[in-house]
């Protein structure tokens, strides 16, 4: 081997052991079980785990809580159910740390603006990096719109509201418009050129494409200063690809999985996450918008902020921004507006 193509070699090798020791920062940043599935827990067929699906035992951790009769009314033998709870329990690290660790990972974060200064107010001065914000609403409302823009706005400088990194955009539903990204782009006084260069998209094709897709990202966060990761839209292929509520447990524990798997590439890479969701009309109205979110609990408790988008009465590109939940900000609403220059605060009644 030549000097030059040894020393190839040797930086191939060096890049691949950075590359590994990240993959091991998102294995640390989080709770990391040794089974990410419950078909993974030796014992438990394909059989067994739909059969305990369809009990509402979707994840190791729910098998690690579940009482052993409980899996003998499913048709286990005692043994079985014994052997496999303590196999799920074993494999659920649990971790006590001091909260002044927690602080510190926490004065890390850093804040990427929308656009409109109403809709950071709103949300606490941005979106937060280590967290993962959801924006969900009928269609047209904007959620696309918002995620070309936050692509732009992650590139600025954080003095200027961004996290001078770049964007990688997880499109599954054909949403991704450069052309739209180079006009938003003008506004900001950044060349839209470059601007679009700084974004890697993935297209996914359907919901294990997407998942995925996630799974391989770390590499391409690392070497691309990747600071925004946008999953649009985030329950599309889910929702119909699992149709009936027997597809219901299996549809959550994937979407569960990939959801904390998005939580902690933002940990480990102090990014920020933007996912986009559709809502299902409900007659009974649980947020008496007459409409709410797909995708159930889970996603709202791995979204750390969730906010609902509608359009304005009277039209001009008004859109109504509602936080509905979020760990540390009160429930409030705004106004802001999509225009031709991108996402900015409404224009003041004349
Ligand atoms: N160049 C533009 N100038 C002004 N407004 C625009 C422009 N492009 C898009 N819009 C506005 O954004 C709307 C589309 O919003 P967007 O694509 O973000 O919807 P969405 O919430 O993602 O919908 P879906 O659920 O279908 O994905 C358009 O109806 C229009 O009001
Ligand atoms: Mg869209």
């Amino acid at each position: 081997m030549s000097p030059r193509s040894r020393s190839i070699e040797e930086g191939r090798r060096g890049k691949k052991r950075e590359a590994g020791d990240e993959a091991k920062a998102v294995d640390e940043g989080a709770i990391h079980p040794k089974y990410e599935n419950i078909e993974d827990i030796p014992g438990v067929g394909p059989a067994t785990a739909s059969k305990l699906m369809e009990m509402g035992y979707a994840t190791v951790e729910s098998l690690a809580t579940a009482a052993v009769n409980e899996l003998v009314m499913a048709g286990m033998t005692d043994k079985a159910a014994t052997r496999i709870i303590s196999l799920a329990r074993d494999a659920t690290e649990v971790r006590f740390v001091p909260a002044s660790e927690i602080l510190a990972r926490r004065a890390n974060i850093q804040k990427l603006t929308t656009g409109s200064k109403s809709l950071d107010d709103l949300i606490g001065g941005g979106l937060e990096t280590m967290t993962i914000t959801e924006f969900y609403g009928e269609f047209g409302t904007g959620k696309s719109q918002i995620c070309h823009q936050l692509c732009i706005n992650v590139q600025l400088p954080p003095g200027k509201g961004g996290l001078g990194g770049n964007a990688l955009y997880i499109d599954t539903e054909n949403s991704f418009r450069p052309e739209r990204i180079m006009q938003m782009a003008r506004k900001t006084g950044l060349d839209p050129q470059k601007v679009v260069s700084n974004i890697v998209v993935a297209e996914a094709y359907n919901s294990d494409h997407q998942i995925l897709i996630l799974e391989k990202a770390d590499q391409v966060i690392k070497s691309n200063n990747v600071k925004l990761i946008v999953v649009d839209s985030l329950m599309g292929h889910f929702r119909s690809e699992y149709l009936g509520r027997g597809a219901l447990a299996a549809r959550q524990q994937k979407l569960n999985s990939h959801l904390h798997r998005l939580e902690r590439l933002t940990i480990a890479f102090n990014a920020a996450a933007v996912v986009t969701n559709q809502v299902m009309a409900k007659p009974d109205d649980f947020f008496g918008f007459g409409a709410y979110p797909v995708g159930g609990h889970i996603v709202g408790h791995r979204s750390h902020s969730r906010i609902f988008l509608r359009k304005a009465a009277g039209g001009r590109g008004n859109r109504v921004a509602r936080l509905i939940v979020s760990l540390d900000r009160p429930e409030g609403e705004c106004i802001f507006r999509i225009a031709e220059e991108g996402i900015s605060d409404a224009e003041e009644e004349k």
